[in-house]
């Protein structure tokens, strides 16, 4: 395995829309561990494929400690409610915003084996779901953020945890 470098801020490949994968490859299986790899190392609970440089529709996931989500062309099928919470982003070190998600998502996407596979999140999954599925199509939190924190506030949230 290995820890790859984290793409950021205005790098223009984290614009780019994100491949379909077609079929699992050793490719892909080796890709999958190392963003688990590297997700872990920089503490983060959510990786996609692009954020390493890699144009895939690959998201890897990891909001309960131990248990790692891997999606493969992953597409939210149904949303219900809604949530406005605290987001960050592995690409946008150091920003924080608020963001209006659904509360619950379900989410279909082939695993590792081939398999499609059916994930229902609520909460903080159910966040992590709809912001690496929207990496895939060039997208990041902060450009629908109901707010921004600045860095007083960012200083501030620093100084409560
Ligand atoms: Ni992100």
């Amino acid at each position: 395995m290995a820890i790859l470098k984290i793409l950021k801020n205005d790098d223009p490949t984290l614009r780019k829309t994100s491949r379909k994968v077609d079929a699992i490859t050793p490719r892909i299986t080796t890709l999958l561990d190392d963003m688990t790899e590297t997700m872990r190392a920089a503490n983060g609970c959510g990786l996609a494929a692009v954020q390493i440089g890699v144009l895939r529709r690959i998201v890897v996931i990891e909001c309960e400690e131990g248990n790692v989500l891997e999606l493969i062309n992953p597409e939210i099928i149904a949303s219900e409610g809604v949530q406005n919470e605290m987001e960050g982003c592995l690409s946008l070190p150091k920003r924080w915003g608020i963001t209006e998600r659904p509360e619950r998502v379900t989410v279909r996407a082939m695993n590792r084996k081939g398999e499609i596979i059916e994930i229902t999140g609520e909460g903080l999954l159910a966040r992590a779901l709809c912001h690496e599925t929207d990496h895939l199509d060039g997208k990041l939190f902060s450009d629908n953020a109901i707010h921004m924190l600045t860095p007083e506030e960012i200083e501030e949230m620093e100084q409560d945890a």
